[in-house]
Parts: C-alpha cells; structure tokens; sequence
C-alpha cells in the first residue's frame, strides 16, 4: 500500500501521512508468470546504452573508479563521458539529494514505502535508502530500472563500496546482482533490467498511481536526454500516488517543463551549500569553459552562475552540469566564485507544504523555463538515439523562436544578469 499524504501536517513543514495500518512484512513479488518481468535476471550480454552489443567486460571497461570529496565510492563511465555522482561524493549526494526531501520520517514504523529507482548504478541511493528505511521501522517495496548489471557488479567487488555499508544492505545488493531481486522480512525489490524506456511500461502495468518515491538518476540530459523526454516523465508520473515525490538531482529548464507537462507541480531542492544542509561552498565548481553557451541548446541542469551574481538574480543556481558531467573531483580554479542555485527538482502530484528542503521556483526559474532552454525532450518512438533526441530538440527551439512562443534563452541570461 502506498503512503498516503495529507495536508493535515501543512503547519510542521511537511505533509503528515496516513496513519499506518500495521502494514505486515512484504508480499514476495509476482513471479513472471503473474505479471513479473522477464528481464528481473541479470542479462549476460545486452546492447550498449549507444546500441552496440556489449557483455560485462566490455561495460566495465568503460566504468573507472573514483572517490568523491566526502571519501564514498564512485564511477565514472567513459562511455557517457560524465561522472555517477557529484563531486561532493555518491554517499552525500545520496542523503542530501534523494533521501533527505524523501521524508521518510512521515511514514509510520511498519507503513510500506513503494519506490522506483531510475538509474541504479552502483546501488548506493539504494543501500542509503534501505538503511533509512530500516532505521526507521519502514517495509520497502522497491523496484530498479537499469541497462547494465556492471556498475553493481563492480561495486561489490570493492571493500571501500561494501565497507561503507551494515551487512544486510550488503547482502541485500548481491543479491540483487545475482538474482535481479532480494527479499528479506522489511525489505523486497526487484530490478528490471534494460533500457528503462522498455521495462517501464511492465512496471505502469503492475504499479501505476501506487509509487510514493521515484529516485531519477539517469545521467545529465546532455548526455542521456532518452531518459528526461515528456514520455519518460509522463510515465513516471503515471506511477506516483497522490502523496508520491519525483526526485532528481537535474534542474534543468527542459526537464521541468516535461514534469510541468505531466500535470506535477515542481519545486526546486534547495541548493547544496544551503546551511540547512551543512555543505560548504568550496566543493563546487569547477565550472567548464563553455557551459554558459552550451546551456542554450542542452541545459544540462542549469548555466553556471558567478556567486557575485546570485544576489543579484535572487537565486542561488549553480550547473550541476559542472558537477556530474565533469565528474573530476577536484575543484577547479573558479570554484570558489560559484555556486548552486538549485540542489536538484522535486514534483508532486500534490502541492507541498513549506520546507526548508525545497522552494518554489524564483522568477528567474518560471523565465527560464518559458525560454528556449524549457523546450523539452520527446522521443515518441522509445527508441530515439541521444543525436537524434537533440536534434528533434533543436528543431523544436528554433521553430518556437521563429513564432514568438519562446524567448531566446540567451535573453533571460542577459535579463539577469548572467
Ligand atoms: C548516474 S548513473 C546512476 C548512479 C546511481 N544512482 C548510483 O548510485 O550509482 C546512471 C546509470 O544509468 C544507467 N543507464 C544509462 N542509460 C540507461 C537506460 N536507457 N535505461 C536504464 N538505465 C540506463 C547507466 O548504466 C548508469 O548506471
């Protein structure tokens, strides 16, 4: 059963669940033949996320090891050219980003949270999560959508990565890897392997309207736009029950808009370095050569913006793009000088009350998201390529500057300033 939200909890700063009704342990999940999927075994070869077929020696080749700032476990995949986390660390990103506006104390010791993981990687959102949830009493229903057993496969294989977690998490993701599902007495998932734009219709069909989280961390949609399309995100959307949280690391224009199109109301995360979330400043950065330009036509997240400006724009932006498409882990020269102006996107069906964990957007968002950078990704077909997504993208852009319907996005950074 989902959790159910209601605005009762409005004056604490957070919507008060339902009470719980005593949920018992998990249901086993439906075998394949009630509806499972076929693809909950781990594959042994499967095409590449660029098409190419490629067993797990091949993608472990392009996955190299890196240790973020906060000394966690990471990868960098040489394929898609961009880091798993950001450079403040997987496990800081994984508490701060996607646990923390997750909430979890709303719910109930014995409730049953029902989650979707977009992007499992090496499993370190998970392990955060069952160990969150088992702190608290929580049963965890949980379901992974991922293309390559690999980054898991690797990570285990790792005593930094496992040491960073209690046993039963660890046992609980090698399971995972070896059998596509674990089920223990609070806690069962299943993953769905493959191209998430296949499996997630299998999971609509068994889930929709009963999701209370859905963790996105594909990479940026510069460099996987497949999975941050207006039919990825209507999708997901379908999946979330009344009170159910989208969360992702992205704040880009484009993706907004998309959330925005799948009838959800969006808010921005508050950015990291927010006292609120006790991350200095001086992990940010660097910021790349270009990214301002780039940011036109492939917001990755959102333009880097000088901090000596952020006052100024009301807004405490900074590209994530730096962060994870960058995936270096030392800051750069200009580190220093800036900063975020938004940790991540959250969206709800529903309104959310007041927290210090998210806003609404600022004016210089709401702008952002009518210019050009707010065209968002389609790719009707499911199967599109990331070229050919971008350039649909591109089409679409310069149609709606040549009606009028969008500003240049190159205005709005004039406009304030950037
Ligand atoms: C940024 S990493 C995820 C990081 C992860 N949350 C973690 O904690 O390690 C992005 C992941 O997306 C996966 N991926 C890329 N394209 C995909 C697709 N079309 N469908 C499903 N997964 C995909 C990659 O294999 C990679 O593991």
């Amino acid at each position: 059963m989902a959790a159910t939200e209601t605005q009762a909890g409005a004056g604490a700063g957070a919507g008060a669940i339902a009470p719980a009704t005593a949920e018992p342990a998990l249901e086993p999940f439906p075998s394949a033949s009630e509806g499972g999927s076929a693809s909950e075994s781990r594959p042994a070869a499967r095409a590449g996320p660029h098409g190419q077929a490629s067993g797990k020696e091949a993608a472990s080749a392009e996955l190299r090891i890196r240790q973020g700032a906060d000394g966690s476990f990471s990868l960098w995949s040489a394929t898609f050219g961009e880091g798993f986390h950001s450079r403040r660390g997987a496990l800081r990103e994984a508490r701060d980003t996607f646990l923390a506006p997750s909430q979890l104390e709303r719910l109930r010791p014995g409730q049953r949270l029902t989650v979707v993981e977009v992007c499992v990687g090496t499993g370190t959102n998970l392990a955060v999560l069952l160990e969150g949830c088992a702190a608290l009493g929580l049963a965890l229903e949980w379901w992974g959508l991922e293309l390559d057993p690999a980054p898991l496969e690797l990570a285990l294989a790792q005593p930094a990565f496992r040491g960073q977690w209690q046993p039963q998490t660890v046992a609980a993701l090698e399971e995972l890897s070896r059998e596509g599902s674990w089920q223990h007495p609070m806690s069962g998932g299943r993953m769905l392997w493959g191209d998430a734009r296949q499996t997630l219709p299998q999971l609509l069909e068994q889930r929709q309207s009963q999701v209370d989280l859905v963790w996105q961390d594909a990479f940026s949609p510069q460099h996987c736009p497949q999975l941050w399309t207006v039919e990825v995100l209507g999708s997901l959307a379908e999946l979330l029950a009344d009170g159910g949280r989208w969360i992702s690391y992205c704040s880009a224009a484009a993706v907004r808009e998309g959330l925005r199109l799948a009838h959800l109301n969006v808010v921005a995360l508050s950015a990291p370095g927010d006292s609120r979330l006790g991350l200095p400043d001086s992990v940010f950065g660097p910021a790349a050569e270009g990214v301002e330009e780039a940011a036109d036509l492939d917001e990755k997240v959102a333009p880097v913006v000088r901090a000596d400006r952020v006052e100024r724009a009301d807004a405490l932006d900074r590209a994530d793009r730096g962060v994870k498409a960058h995936g270096g882990l030392e800051p750069g020269p200009l580190a220093p000088q800036r900063r975020a102006w938004s940790g991540g996107t959250l969206a709800s069906r529903a309104a959310l009350a007041p927290s210090g964990l998210w806003r609404e957007l600022s004016a210089m968002e709401q702008e952002h998201l009518a210019s050009s950078a707010g065209v968002p990704y389609r790719d009707p077909s499911g199967t599109a390529e990331a070229a050919a997504i971008h350039a649909c993208r591109r089409e679409a852009q310069a149609a709606s500057l040549a009606r009028g319907t969008r500003t240049p996005s190159s205005a709005w950074r004039r406009r304030w300033g950037l």
